[in-house]
């Protein structure tokens, strides 16, 4: 159903009880549209919901504005059960909405400043990896910064390891190899970073913040906004921990973008 309210018993009100897609939208064509889907049936496993009509789903980008638009897709375990128990057969409910969207060209070209964040991600395997509705642990990490200038967060885990930023994941170059962090214990296991992974050659590590500090490049990566390099790092306090220069032939931003259809250099 498009856009409509939700009863207040709604589970995914109540205890985060579902998962959501975020998705990137071209002139009624989503991008990545099968690592979207790929995930949420992970999630829908994960949480031992009812499969729900995917035929229904995959006719929803068509039904979007024309443009660039971000379709958003939520889906609960519906209303009932007794307080966290879940229903014996739940009725799953789902929501859609589509906006339009402008991505952030400076972003992609003049990279960013980041911030680490104090927040740590508790390690909860069973959650990991999927986009499940109970983001709570990202809504603090993001109230911890008002300065526009910083663009995003970075985030450990309880053991300090690094995990994605509050909404992308994290990419770096070390030694000329690409890694980024595991996400078998917390985070989100990005879309653009699951299509990334089939064309370049990318070592997912559990590391600290040291192995970021001793790069040679870095990236911030979504779905949506696609790649934006990092061009400082700062503590959470706002010192500055390491500054990155600009690359000018960014062959891992070139393969993210053709991935969305955004454009690989300035002016294209
Ligand atoms: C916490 C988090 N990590 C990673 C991502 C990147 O996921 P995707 O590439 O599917 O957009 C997102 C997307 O919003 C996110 O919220």
């Amino acid at each position: 159903m498009r856009d409509a309210t939700l009863p207040i018993d709604d589970r995914g009100l109540a205890y985060g009880d579902g998962l959501f897609e975020t998705v990137l939208v071209r002139d009624g064509q989503p991008l990545l549209w099968d690592y979207h889907m790929a995930r949420l049936e992970l999630g829908i496993d994960r949480l031992a919901l009812p499969r729900p009509d995917f035929d229904a789903f995959h006719a929803l980008p068509a039904q979007c504005g024309p443009g660039l638009r971000v379709l958003k897709l939520m889906l609960t375990r519906g209303s009932g059960g007794r307080g966290y128990r879940p229903p014996e057969a739940p009725d799953l409910r789902w929501r859609w909405k589509d906006s339009p969207f402008e991505p952030s060209p400076g972003r992609w070209f003049e990279g960013v400043a980041v911030r680490c964040c104090e927040l740590r991600l508790g390690i909860q395997p069973r959650l990991a990896g999927i986009k499940h509705l109970a983001r709570l642990e990202n809504v603090l990490a993001r109230q911890e910064w008002q300065d526009d200038a910083i663009a995003e967060g970075l985030l450990c885990d309880s053991q300090g390891h690094l995990v994605e930023a509050t909404a992308m994941n994290l990419v770096w170059r070390r030694a000329g190899r690409l890694e980024t962090p595991l996400l078998d214990r917390c985070g989100v296991d990005g879309t653009l970073l699951s299509a990334l992974d089939e064309i370049v050659d990318l070592d997912r590590v559990r590391v600290g913040l040291d192995t970021l500090l001793a790069a040679d490049a870095a990236w911030l990566i979504n779905s949506v906004q696609g790649v934006w390099p990092i061009r400082r790092l700062d503590d959470s306090a706002g010192n500055a921990l390491k500054q990155w220069s600009l690359e000018s032939n960014d062959t891992f931003r070139h393969a993210a973008h053709r991935q969305l259809g955004y454009p690989l250099n300035l002016g294209d």
